[in-house]
């Protein structure tokens, strides 16, 4: 009698299981753009260094990463951006491209040494002007909204190499003067403004671990022939939170009533789950979350650094004054967060730490991480399908978890996914055409939309999703090897292919069959077919 009792609520657990996963599978592989609210951007991301090329052309300036790229062994295989996806000659047919998928938003960066090309030792380049110009209104004219960044990594050589760049508090002024230009020459016609890209990650790459310019980091992260891990990056980070706000400040008291646009600022926005369950690794994976994205969000939402960070850091950590306060307080109309992935952290205050293997992504028992590590695996078992990029693995489910988590800590401000995309395994080894097949980046986008439109039926003001990235481009230290675009870019001929995944977007932005009620095999051979359609083309 009882094991029969113990067959059946087996036998309605395994059907409860079923139906659960049944529901799940339908779920990722029926997203569609009606589950998303009116208005919402559907975009793809790039930015200026990545794909403009025409490195010193019409009155342009050395930037930082010029001079970085060309410095011997910076760059996997001696890579540089001097032609990139040569964006600033194709712009135009760049443009038809997006159209083409139906893209209704596309988020792209100004480069600062095209504008100002010695920074504000020198006077504006018009070219530069005129080059943004254009673009901004063939994008307006096919009905693109333009989502632009003021600054994505690059910035004048020269303000590197007078002031010390980021480390200098004279960079708010400079920050502030370049914005003001593009507030002036573009407000009328932009309505979406976002400072700076990923300050946290910039300041962990440029000043914890020197692989981006300038290069500047102390052991145990790195050599670096000067530069100190522990409070460079503090000090770098104050200063670009200081300059956004200063910039917002601007925006918000000489240019939004006339043009209504909004201005926020873009993060680098990890979900990070406890390694084991236990109260040390959970409060390790909300340090994680601290000691990334809300370093950032915080001082810009509630005006002041998180207390977990003043608490581990003390007086490394600078101070904001009570006037400062006030000004980068409230100072973001909308959240951009960039999420690729997430991943474990354990603890490193109550227990050892070693951080040797592979699947030990940072870290670790140092403050300026907040005394954790990051890890992909747990019991030798992937957090999720690696990707190209070493960091990165697929965990859908993050997306829906980081949205509800920044809606619940910032009071549902306005949010947009300014990035999220897929570098594709092997691409070295992986012939053209592999390339272009790219049905793990179709899934890859299904999963996550699906994961982030359950976010917003549960409330979550996000506003638009963009893909990074429209095309292959210039991955920084990566160089051209790591490939997230939905566009294939010959490195030869520099020619545009669309992948499947082009392919797909569209479809996917235009209602058609293709997303309909198939389930993911049927349209996984359909893309397969589709794509043979594309590359006979
Ligand atoms: C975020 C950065 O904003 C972008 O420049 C980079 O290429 C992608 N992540 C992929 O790593």
């Amino acid at each position: 009698m009882k094991s029969s009792s113990n067959y059946f609520s087996s036998l309605l657990f395994l059907c409860f299981l079923l139906f659960v996963s049944v529901n799940s599978f339908e779920e990722l592989n029926n997203v569609k753009r009606s589950n998303f609210p009116d208005g919402f951007l559907f975009g793809a991301a790039t930015s200026a260094y990545q794909i403009e090329g025409a490195f010193l052309e019409d009155g342009k300036g050395l930037s930082n990463w010029d001079v970085f790229s060309h410095t011997n062994g910076r760059i996997k295989n001696g890579d540089n951006g001097d032609i990139a996806d040569d964006h600033y000659h194709r712009f135009q047919e760049d443009v038809e491209l997006m159209h083409s998928i139906g893209l209704n938003s596309y988020r792209f960066s100004i480069s600062w040494s095209r504008v100002l090309p010695r920074g504000g030792f020198g006077k504006v380049n018009f070219a530069g002007v005129m080059f943004y110009d254009k673009l901004i209104d063939s994008l307006l004219l096919k009905g693109i909204t333009p989502f632009v960044t003021l600054n994505h990594h690059d910035h004048p050589q020269e303000l590197e190499e007078k002031y010390g760049a980021w480390l200098n508090p004279i960079m708010q002024e400079e920050f502030l003067y370049f914005a003001q230009i593009c507030f002036e020459s573009f407000g009328d016609r932009v309505k979406y403004w976002t400072t700076i890209n990923e300050p946290n990650m910039f300041a962990e790459m440029a000043y914890v671990r020197g692989v981006y310019p300038p290069a500047r980091c102390t052991p145990p992260f790195g050599n670096c022939s000067a530069g100190n891990s522990d409070t460079e990056p503090l000090v770098a980070m104050h200063n670009m939170l200081l300059a956004h706000a200063k910039a917002a400040k601007l925006y918000r008291e000489h240019f939004q009533a006339r043009y209504g646009g909004l201005v926020g600022i873009v993060v680098h926005s990890f979900m990070y789950k406890p390694l084991m369950n236990n109260a040390y690794d959970r409060d390790a994976a909300y340090r994680a979350f601290v000691f990334t994205a809300a370093w950032v969000f915080d001082p810009l939402v509630h005006g002041d650094y998180p207390p977990e960070m003043r608490k581990y850091l003390l007086d490394t950590l600078p101070s904001f004054t009570s006037d400062e306060r006030k000004l980068i307080k409230d100072s973001i109309d909308f959240m951009g967060i960039n999420h690729y992935g997430t991943l474990y952290a354990k603890d490193c205050i109550y227990s050892t730490c070693v951080c040797s293997n592979s699947s030990c992504i940072a870290g670790g028992d140092h403050p300026i991480h907040g005394y954790l590590i990051t890890l992909a695996e747990k019991d030798g078992v992937s957090i999720g399908e690696p990707t190209g990029m070493s960091r990165f693995f697929v965990v859908p489910k993050g997306m829906e978890e980081i949205v509800d988590y920044m809606t619940k800590r910032y009071h549902n401000k306005p949010m947009f996914v300014t990035e999220n995309g897929y570098s594709s395994l092997n691409p070295t080894t992986a012939q053209a055409d592999e390339l272009q097949h790219d049905i793990k980046r179709v899934e890859f986008h299904k999963s996550y939309l699906a994961s982030l439109a359950k976010a917003i039926r549960k409330g979550a003001d996000v506003r638009g999703y963009f893909i990074w990235s429209l095309m292959d481009n210039f991955e920084w230290t990566d160089g051209y090897e790591l490939k997230f675009g939905l566009y294939y870019v010959d490195r030869a001929t520099l020619d545009r292919v669309p992948k499947l995944s082009a392919k797909w977007y569209r479809d996917f932005l235009t209602n058609s069959s293709l997303n309909g009620e198939e389930t993911g095999k049927a349209i996984s051979l359909k893309y397969a077919q589709a794509a043979d359609h594309l590359s006979d083309k």
